[in-house]
């Protein structure tokens, strides 16, 4: 597995790609959920391309950035393993070379949801991955279902910008009692991990999304918002300072 650090040297991997290029961006602290992606993309592709960077501007609360799982021997351990044929491990000061002046913007669902209490966050992540999709230039890329606002947006994104490139959805990855897998989710005590999974089982079971909002408080969650739209069913939620979400079809 190639090591890419610099931007010069994913575009001169890149320029030698055979074939489909499938590619992976993660924040690092990888779990089955990526390698999932990791495995449908060496399905589909020729090449597998794969970035961790844990990315500032979709931090709202600088705490939470600091605090973000960073396990990179692990991760390149895994991704090695999972079959990944480069890994892009860039730096913040060449990935933001415009020292942070332009951004992607959308106006519309990324107000929502985690969009409504996350401000900023969509549009932090919407930059990151537009200049990352520009310098790998994938022919397709895969995102998990757990983060189902985020995918949305990055879909629209790239038929609104008419990229080249396949967004990929992928299904949602659980632990074997439900929780789904989330880089956070070591952040948690043993006693708020033991909880975690009510998240899961509320949003499947619950009549209402009021009735889930009810059970997940008297559950001890510090609820952000339960929602029904475009067919699913969102829950964002806190337990301890560990922010939590999931969404599942209705
Ligand atoms: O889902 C994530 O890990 C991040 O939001 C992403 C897509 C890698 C952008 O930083």
């Amino acid at each position: 597995m190639k090591r890419l650090d610099l931007i010069a040297e994913l575009s001169t991997w890149r320029d030698k790609a055979p074939g489909r290029v499938g590619f992976v961006p993660t924040m690092g602290a990888l779990h089955a959920g990526h390698l999932a992606l990791v495995e449908r993309a060496a399905k589909e592709c020729d090449q597998i391309l794969v970035s961790i960077f844990v990315n500032p501007t979709q931090f709202n609360d600088p705490k939470d950035l600091e605090k973000y799982p960073r396990t990179l021997e692990r991760d390149l351990e895994l991704l090695k393993a999972a079959g990944a044929d480069a890994v892009f491990l860039p730096q913040a000061k060449e990935i933001y070379n415009d020292a942070y002046r332009f951004e992607i913007r959308e106006k519309d669902f990324s107000r929502e949801l985690c969009g409504a209490t996350r401000p900023g966050h969509f549009e932090g992540v919407l930059t990151v991955v537009m200049k990352l999709f520009q310098l790998a230039r994938p022919d397709r890329s895969y995102f998990g279902e757990k983060d189902f606002q985020q995918l949305t947006l990055i879909q629209d994104m790239a038929r609104a910008f008419f990229l080249p490139i396949e967004v990929v959805p992928c299904p949602t990855v659980r632990e074997a009692d439900g929780l789904a897998m989330s880089s956070r989710n070591i952040l948690l005590t043993p006693a708020e991990r033991e909880k975690a999974p009510l998240l899961y089982r509320t949003l499947t079971s619950a009549a209402t999304v009021e009735e889930a909002r009810h059970q997940l408080q008297e559950a001890g969650f510090r609820v952000d918002y339960v929602e029904e739209k475009r067919g699913r069913r969102f829950a964002a939620a806190f337990l301890g300072g560990v922010r939590l979400i999931d969404n599942v079809q209705v």
